[in-house]
């Protein structure tokens, strides 16, 4: 159980604290009473209190002196920077045959850091591979375990049977994916590599599959890592194939020695972009209903 403290001599009793966390640990008897704690082991830590309090009067022992910081609101982009950079952000397959700086991968993991998670559990972590020889064996781990995944989708008689295991809808959906992949393994044997397009780096979200929303959470931090890497100056693109790969084996979890109950729940690859995007194309149009 966390421990809270609230100062009653810095305290202005404005009420914040008890507006502001999620799980309603603060409570006032009345407008302008001195904040009182309830059911403190319920705290998700989320430091919502720290971060709202404007007169440092509330301590939290898992925010410990110089773990809370002043936003400073003038480094805050306009929604129109927010929208331009959305929209300006490709999944960018093409890049420069340079190393990426590691200072560079930091800016972009210090973007996923903050992504909101699942009762705040910030389950995931992070692989990043830049040996050429270990991405090279990503590659072709990803390339057999699609090969090996799509082979009982190419004969009927298999088909058949995985259709009763798997329903008739999800079999045909694989068995349509099945010569893509083919194809992919291929190409990739021969030298064309349009698993990873030959990215310099690679960043690998993974989490232990017990918790209450991994794949969300690796899949927020990952969008939070991918704008981050737009802004940075570089170009990334969703590892779908090599995820897809690591949803039906472990031969690149076991390769990465990630725990043996964590699983990959997001994969991004990156480099300096070769190609520059002056345009934005639109996008479908938006389906909504207000209700
Ligand atoms: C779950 C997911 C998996 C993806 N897998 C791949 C992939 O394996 N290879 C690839 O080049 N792009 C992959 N993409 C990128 C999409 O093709 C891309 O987001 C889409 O075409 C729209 O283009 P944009 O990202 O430039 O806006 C994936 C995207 C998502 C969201």
């Amino acid at each position: 159980m966390p421990e809270i403290r609230i100062d009653p001599d810095l305290c202005k009793r404005d009420g914040f604290c008890v507006m502001a966390c999620p799980v309603e640990i603060f409570q006032q008897k009345e407008k302008g009473a001195l904040p009182e704690l309830d059911r403190v082991g319920m705290c998700i830590d989320c430091g919502h209190c720290v971060a709202v309090c404007p007169s440092g009067a509330l301590s939290h022992d898992r925010y410990p002196e110089g773990t809370v910081h002043p936003v400073s609101t003038e480094d805050l982009p306009s929604y129109e920077q927010v929208l331009a950079l959305v929209r300006a952000r490709r999944s960018k397959r093409r890049f420069k045959d340079k190393p990426v700086e590691r200072a560079d991968i930091e800016r972009v993991l210090e973007a996923a850091r903050f992504a909101p998670s699942g009762h705040n559990a910030q389950p995931v972590h992070f692989v990043v591979v830049q040996d050429k020889n270990a991405l090279h064996k990503i590659g072709t781990l990803t390339a057999d375990g699609l090969q090996k995944m799509m082979k009982p989708f190419k004969s009927p008689v298999s088909r058949a049977v995985m259709r009763l295991m798997m329903g008739r809808e999800k079999v045909d959906q694989l068995a349509k994916l099945a010569p893509e992949m083919d194809g992919l393994a291929e190409l990739f044997r021969s030298g064309k590599d349009l698993i990873l397009n030959d990215a310099p780096a690679l960043i690998v979200f993974h989490a232990d599959s017990g918790g209450a929303t991994p794949s969300i959470d690796a899949n927020l931090a990952l969008q939070n890592a991918s704008l981050a890497a737009e802004a940075a100056g570089l170009g990334c693109f969703y590892g779908g194939f090599v995820l897809f790969a690591c949803s039906r084996g472990r031969a690149i979890q076991d390769f990465l020695s990630l725990p043996k109950e964590h699983h990959v729940y997001g994969v991004l690859a990156l480099g300096y972009p070769k190609l520059k995007y002056g345009n934005w194309p639109e996008r479908k149009p938006l389906r909504v209903k207000w209700m």
